[in-house]
């Protein structure tokens, strides 16, 4: 609710695209997730509204019939004001429940269910960032600080041992603040990698600068056939919220509009898989395995130990990483988290820009559904992205996390490093 209280009443209800939704029916929609936990396990709970439960069900074959996304902003009702009121009476429902979960027939569960609605909400807090930025971007009264400067400039490649890495989430391995992972992060498992170097600092906007410059979105050869295609169908000349005013390219964001030639030290965002894999293949590299970025993100190469974060296992802060609580809203210039750096001297691997791993987005070896259509029916045609952004909340991300999204998607905080392979006899 604090995301949205600069908004206007006629912003809540506005769809710009198919792929982003109304910030009403995101606050909607959270609130739903913790109502279907009370129709489930409160016994004698009853629906608040058919209509609601209709209109804010996302993609829940299990739970109803459903409006489809496009058409989420084609609907003036339920209001804004009612939209507000259902969230208020689910709070009270939800937090009468937790007072003596004890009464409950079956308290484990829902806790862990809550716990689910929780991690849910947090991706929803970013995803109404996403939102946000295409409905007003610059117009949107956002709580914005002055972005850190970097001390250092960043520059080259981190060299990593190959041999078995052990990849995923373990409970027993992690701190107590992060006993929390989705089941699509577990089990962990070993995986052979082989030596392999990965880029110490995430793309610049400065090297997608110069990727543009040289004509690659008019050269079919940096291209997948189906990015190819993309680029042609929907004319990209740069990623989305890049301009060209007066032959100057331009990025326009919450602070307004940039020259990018001004931001050529932030890591380059709102690029597509297709983008990120072109920008790879020019500068003569490739993007990264997400076993190969874990073991960047958390192999302490000094110790011989794995960690939970980049710098060790201390939770993240506004010192080590830029996440959402920092109210940047914005990426911050590479270098500006020296403390976040892990022992081979990567930067930002978490926060900032979530990266594009080459790595199918499928279930790991001995995966176990811990809950029906949450992450187990998305295991098809979607890359893994890892490492969280500026607008994901500090408890939500792990090293572990995997985000998924399709090769042609855009309007989240995606960016990349770029890993190559070295040289075996
Ligand atoms: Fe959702």
């Amino acid at each position: 609710m604090q995301i949205v209280a600069p908004l206007e009443i006629e912003d809540y209800v506005i769809q710009t695209a198919d792929f982003m939704s109304p910030p009403r029916w995101h606050i909607g929609h959270t609130s739903w997730f913790f109502e279907t936990v009370l129709q489930a396990h409160k016994p004698g709970y009853r629906v608040y509204s058919e209509d609601f439960l209709f209109y804010f069900n996302s993609y829940y074959e299990g739970f109803g019939e459903r409006i489809e996304r496009p058409k989420r902003g084609t609907k003036s009702r339920p209001t804004v004001k009612e939209t507000v009121a259902y969230r208020n009476h689910i709070d009270e429902q939800i937090l009468a429940v937790l007072k003596s979960p004890e009464r409950l027939p079956d308290a484990e569960t829902v806790l862990s269910l809550v716990r689910l609605g929780l991690e849910h909400e947090m991706q929803h807090q970013e995803l109404l960032v996403y939102d946000i930025k295409h409905l007003l971007c610059d117009q949107f009264d956002a709580p914005l600080k002055p972005l850190p400067k970097s001390p250092i400039k960043i520059e080259g490649m981190a060299e990593i041992e190959g041999g078995l890495f052990r990849l995923g989430y373990e409970r027993a391995q992690s701190p107590r603040s992060r006993d929390f992972a989705f089941d699509n992060e577990k089990p962990a498992h070993q995986v052979f990698l082989h030596d392999f170097a990965i880029d110490k600092a995430p793309a610049s906007n400065g090297d997608f600068l110069e990727f543009i410059n040289e004509g690659a979105y008019q050269n079919f050869r940096w291209w997948f056939s189906e990015g190819w295609e993309t680029v042609n169908r929907e004319q990209w000349r740069a990623p989305l919220y890049w301009e060209l005013h007066d032959g100057e390219w331009m990025i326009r964001d919450f602070s307004g509009l940039h020259s990018a030639a001004s931001r050529k030290d932030e890591p380059v965002s709102h690029v597509s898989y297709f983008e990120a894999s072109a920008f790879a293949k020019w500068a003569g590299k490739r993007l990264p395995t997400e076993a190969e970025w874990e073991k960047a993100a958390c192999y302490d190469a000094r110790r011989k130990v794995r960690t939970a974060f980049p710098w060790g296992d201390t939770d993240p802060s506004s010192g080590n990483s830029n996440l959402f609580e920092n109210d940047f809203w914005s990426v911050a210039p590479i270098g500006a988290f020296p403390e976040g750096a892990n022992g081979y001297g990567c930067q930002q691997m978490i926060g900032d820009v979530w990266e594009w791993t080459t790595s199918d987005y499928v279930p790991y070896p001995g995966f176990k559904s811990e809950f029906d259509e949450y992450n187990d029916k998305w295991f098809v045609n979607q890359k893994v992205l890892r490492g969280g952004s500026f607008a994901t909340p500090q408890l939500h991300i792990r090293a572990t996390y995997r985000n998924f999204f399709h090769a042609h998607e855009r309007w989240m905080t995606s960016g990349f490093r770029c890993a190559k392979d070295l040289a075996t006899d």
